[in-house]
């Protein structure tokens, strides 16, 4: 007993937070604000401890061994901000309170998101995934986020941008992207911020749409867009290039089958839908040398 007051006076004493231990707080865990706020972190835990008050707003449980909390947060309906950060979670938790607005999953080992995994969620403003292993977010799993604003994707490993981002989208960041999708940011017209530096661009005619979308005043976004690709303009930063540098005439060699049946038309893109069809992006090139891209065109492969 007289150990545990030791204990207890030392976290008072040396805890910036200046931690104040009340009875309804948990053990182990910090209540600055009682019924408010719990930070249960760094404690090595693998379940959530039991006395965590049901109308706490801001739950950090960061940096424990949580390897998965589906529905165990369900009953906390006023649940604000919740902090999964640094733990062990293999898939996106199942069953949060629809009263969330800030979710951190920051160093987790998510693999992918699938469509149904937040639809729950539409308070949601704040979403950060860094540093996970993402793979795949199925087309539209964010779309219901109607209120989402910020959103972390950065040390994961997709290659292309998510489709469908909510509209409602003011930041987000991202790396390891190859390329972006033709419009893909048409949507999103609140777009504040766009980190886009890291990323292992492949500046080929893929690229264009990107490259005009920040040449029509989203400059601000541009620093540091490095090509990883083609070799020839590898370390080459995007923008400093010119259209017909990136995509040359010259960029159809590489499907000569498929091109010899065309005048000015050329395929630059191409890949196997299954093993009958091939979707491609066909580019001409009207005038000055400016290539006017089609994608979505489908056609059976002989
Ligand atoms: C939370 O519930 C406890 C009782 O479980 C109550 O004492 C406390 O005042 C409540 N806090 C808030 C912020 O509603
Ligand atoms: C979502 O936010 C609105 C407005 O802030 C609030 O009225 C509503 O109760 C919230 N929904 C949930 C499920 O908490």
């Amino acid at each position: 007993m007289l150990w545990c007051l030791y204990g207890l006076l030392l976290v008072l004493c040396v805890s910036p937070l200046a931690c104040l231990v009340t009875s309804s707080c948990p053990e182990g865990c910090c209540c600055p604000h009682p019924g408010l706020l719990v930070l249960c972190e760094s404690l090595g835990l693998r379940s959530l401890p039991v006395s965590v008050p049901l109308n706490t707003s801001v739950l950090s449980v960061a940096r424990n061994q949580f390897c998965n909390v589906d529905h165990l947060l369900r009953p906390f309906s006023s649940l604000q901000e919740l902090s999964l950060s640094h733990n062990q979670l293999a898939h996106f938790p199942r069953g949060l309170p629809p009263s969330l607005e800030t979710l951190q999953l920051q160093k987790n080992r998510i693999t992918y998101i699938t469509t149904g995994a937040l639809r729950q969620l539409g308070n949601l403003t704040r979403l950060d995934l860094e540093d996970n292993r993402i793979r795949t977010i199925q087309p539209g799993a964010l779309l219901g986020l109607g209120r989402l604003q910020v959103l972390t994707l950065k040390g994961n490993r997709l290659t292309i941008l998510p489709l469908n981002l909510p509209a409602s989208l003011t930041h987000l960041d991202l790396n390891c992207l190859r390329s972006v999708p033709e419009s893909a940011f048409d949507g999103l017209p609140s777009l504040r911020s766009v980190e886009l530096a890291n990323n292992l661009w492949v500046c080929e005619c893929d690229i264009l749409y990107l490259y005009r979308w920040l040449l029509s005043g989203r400059l601000k976004m541009a620093t540091d867009l490095v090509c990883a690709e083609p070799t020839h303009l590898a370390h080459h930063m995007l923008l400093t290039l010119s259209v017909m540098a990136i995509c040359p005439r010259g960029a159809i060699k590489r499907h000569p089958r498929i091109y010899s049946g065309f005048r000015n038309k050329v395929f630059t893109h191409c890949y196997s839908l299954n093993f009958k069809w091939i979707k491609l992006k066909l580019c001409h090139w009207p005038t000055h040398n400016i290539p006017f891209c089609q994608s979505g065109i489908v056609l059976k492969y002989l």
